[in-house]
């Protein structure tokens, strides 16, 4: 990060107010960052009619990067466009335990590359009678291109020995049947392995023995759904960070929502927004303040303090503050 970088800051609704300042503390103690903050959501769009002010939308597009808190029923009218606005092909959502953190599966360490811009999120809905709506999947040569050489130069650049695609080719013929060929011509031409799984199957096997994976890449819907069950196996929502990178820009962002029903107390778990600070840095080249970042966040994960959900009882700026105080002097 040679020059101040500029990031916009979008907290949204509910524990976005929270976890997002947490993260931000966590943010001003290793970087120089010149700060954006723009509204998003269910509360601006009871206040102006519109979940996305343009100003928003501007902000984020021309910032090197965003930090994203979460928003609440608005999302799709928030989140799709802001991911579009900065060109975001692939949502990478990392999901690992920590030693101090109870986990259904201790031995979940993998990423998921989701690709992110069409699928059955393209938009492309109709209710065309009284009794009958429809769902278009859009599946193209050029969006799966992209998401596989991502993913090629994801698994050459961390040494992983290559990738599993996820999919359904055998009754999604058509869309899935292009989106394999297409990820697995790309990494045929890069030499890089790849196995197949059926996203069903897959689910059954991550449950069981998630061991037996480490970079899964899948269409959109599959990875949002898949990504959560990984979040299941590790600990919980409180934990899973996530970049939506796009070739210039990228927005970073917790995979969870605004928690409705913890909002306003405090105790929301920021471990995950101050983790997507993390890939935020990495993505601007801060590489050195990213892993002290993640190296913070696993010392307070280990030893505490911890938010109830991982059975503690500290509060979210208890937590922030105890990931500040690991952090080694600037
Ligand atoms: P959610 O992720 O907000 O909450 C699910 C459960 O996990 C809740 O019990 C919540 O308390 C807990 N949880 C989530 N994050 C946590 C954290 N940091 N610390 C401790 N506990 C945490 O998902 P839900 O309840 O399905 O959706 C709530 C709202 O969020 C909905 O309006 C939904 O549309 C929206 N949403 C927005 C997203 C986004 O902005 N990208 C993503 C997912 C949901
Ligand atoms: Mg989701």
């Amino acid at each position: 990060m040679n020059e101040t970088a500029t990031v916009a800051v979008v907290p949204g609704d509910g524990i976005g107010h929270e976890v997002v300042p947490a993260a931000l503390e966590v943010l001003d103690a290793v970087a120089d960052i010149e700060y954006v903050h723009v509204e998003a959501g269910d509360a601006v769009a009871a206040q102006r009619g519109t979940p996305l002010p343009e100003e928003t939308l501007e902000a984020v597009s021309e910032a090197d990067a965003t930090l994203f808190g979460a928003t609440g029923e608005t999302s799709a009218d928030v989140i799709l466009p802001l991911r579009d606005a900065v060109d975001s092909f692939v949502n990478v959502r990392p999901a690992r335990t920590y030693p101090g953190v109870d986990a259904v599966q201790p031995e979940t360490d993998l990423v998921i590359l989701r690709e992110n811009t069409e699928g059955v999120y393209a938009g492309m809905e109709d209710r065309l009678t009284e009794d009958v709506s429809t769902l278009t999947r859009l599946v193209t040569r050029s969006a799966s291109r992209r998401l596989a050489e991502f993913a090629c130069d994801y698994v050459e650049s961390n040494d992983h020995d290559g990738f599993t695609v996820a999919h359904k080719n055998n009754v999604m013929r058509v869309t899935d049947g292009l989106f394999v060929d297409t990820v697995r011509e790309e990494a045929a031409a890069r030499g890089v392995d790849v196995d197949e799984a059926y996203m069903d199957a897959m689910a059954t096997h991550l449950a069981m023995d998630p061991a037996g994976y480490d970079v899964i890449v899948c269409p959109n819907l599959a990875g949002d759904v898949l990504s959560d069950l990984a979040a299941g196996l590790v600990g919980g929502l409180g934990l899973l960070p996530s970049a939506n990178v796009g070739s210039e820009r990228g927005i970073f962002e917790p995979v969870h929502g605004c928690a409705p029903d913890i909002a306003g107390e405090g105790i929301a778990n920021p471990s995950a927004t101050i983790l997507s600070a993390a890939m935020l840095l990495e993505f601007l080249g801060a590489d050195d303040a990213a892993r002290d970042v993640r190296t913070a966040v696993e010392a307070t994960l280990a030893d505490g303090p911890r938010t109830p959900d991982l059975g503690g009882t500290a509060t979210t700026d208890a937590v922030a503050a105890a990931v500040v105080d690991r952090l080694p002097d600037q």
